[in-house]
């Protein structure tokens, strides 16, 4: 570089270095304003950069006032055209960005957004990533809303499985007072029949509301999974063996589980006594535990032919009864089991799921190892 050069680039640097700096004060004390004059701004700050750095060399150059002013007017015309041009540009990004947030403020409303904005790739991803939390939201809308209509059905099929086996015994014991009775043992045997029945629908709704409640602190210690399920397999013998269910499956030896054992011993049950009841007869339930990497994993296995898709998602909301069927009749449950089961899994900090098998399905719960 010769001398000349060097004092050109020093003195363009330093005048287009001052529009540069009272560039940056404008927009910094305009930082609030629009986006519309950013692009406008960067092109007023490049143009004057040159036009000032032109003007301030011009002496050093040597230029002839012609070749001056020649050069001075291509800077204005160029000036004028990146002006324009980049009031487009900022003409555009406000249409986005307001398509953008007319998209959010109907979101707001109707909790649905239904936006397309086009535009750079940042308003896509914005774009994209809002019709993404939509449809998270309206996921979620969903489950509230089945979990509300499972609480006011509870309601009502409780009174009616409560009245139900109630008639019943006002009706046997009347019959029982009046003496008109061939039989009056197989009364008694229903009349205890029916209270058993009555009596555990009530201990488990008030159970599930004390877990609702955040009532239910396990009491932990330290048990063998085995002995557990060895007492839940002998309890659910009888069941069924009436049913013609074939009971399988084993613990690994030695595999121990921080719970609370009567609350972990219910939810074995549950699990068993639904398997039982949805396998039909000459069918095997498999009970299965073992300890793996960081759990302890319980599974039941059954041979109910699977659980329909649209009952799957939903057997563990309280109340939920699979098949639309409920009459007390059928010997089925208020669709409590496995509401308990979750609430007292959870409260253990494990969680519990179901899946789908060839010919029937699986429930797993997972406990967290000892601690
Ligand atoms: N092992 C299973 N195989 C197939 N379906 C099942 C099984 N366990 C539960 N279900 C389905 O999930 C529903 C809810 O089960 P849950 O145990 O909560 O209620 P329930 O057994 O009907 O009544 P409760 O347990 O209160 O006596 C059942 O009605 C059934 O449709
Ligand atoms: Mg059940």
């Amino acid at each position: 570089m010769t001398h000349d050069q060097v004092d050109i680039v020093l003195i363009a640097a330093g005048w287009s270095g001052a529009v540069g700096a009272v560039g940056l004060l404008i927009a910094w004390l305009g930082r609030r304003a629009s986006l519309r004059w950013l692009p406008v701004g960067v092109a007023l700050v490049a143009v004057g950069a040159v036009v000032a750095g032109v003007i301030g060399t011009s002496r050093a150059m040597f230029l002839s006032s012609h070749d001056y002013g020649v050069i001075l007017w291509v800077c204005v015309v160029a000036g004028m055209v990146s002006i324009v041009f980049s009031g487009l540009v900022g003409a555009a990004v406000v249409h986005w960005s307001g398509r953008l947030r007319e998209g959010a403020r109907s979101f707001g409303e109707s909790g649905e957004y239904a936006g397309k904005v086009g535009g750079p790739a940042e308003f896509a991803a914005l774009n994209d990533q809002l019709h993404e939390t939509s449809g998270r939201l309206a996921e979620s809308r969903e489950r509230e809303r089945q979990l509300e209509d499972s609480r006011r059905e509870l309601v009502s099929w409780v009174s009616h499985d409560l009245r139900t086996p109630l008639a019943g015994l006002r009706a046997m014991a009347e019959a029982l007072e009046d003496g008109m009775v061939d039989d009056p043992a197989r009364y008694h045997r229903q009349i205890q029949a029916e209270v058993d029945r009555t009596v555990r629908m009530v201990d488990d709704l008030f159970e599930l509301s004390q877990i609702h409640a955040g009532l239910l602190v396990p009491v932990f210690e330290t048990v063998a999974l085995g002995d557990l399920v060895s007492e839940s397999l002998a309890g659910a013998e009888s069941v069924a063996a009436a049913k013609g269910v074939r009971l399988g499956g084993q613990v690994e030896d030695g595999v121990l589980l921080r719970a609370d054992p009567a609350a972990f011993s219910r939810v074995i049950g549950n699990l068993l006594m639904n398997a039982i009841r949805h396998t039909p007869a000459d069918g095997v339930v498999e009970i299965r535990g073992r300890s793996h990497s960081e759990w302890v994993e319980l599974s039941v296995s059954d041979g109910c032919g699977g659980i329909p898709d649209d009952e799957i998602d939903r057997v563990f909301d309280v109340a939920f009864r699979g098949g639309g069927a409920r009459t007390p009749e059928s010997g089925s449950g208020a669709g409590l089991g496995l509401a308990i089961v979750r609430g007292i899994v959870e409260a253990h900090r494990g969680r519990v799921e179901v899946d789908n098998l060839a010919d029937g399905c699986r429930f797993l719960v997972q406990m967290p190892l000892l601690a």
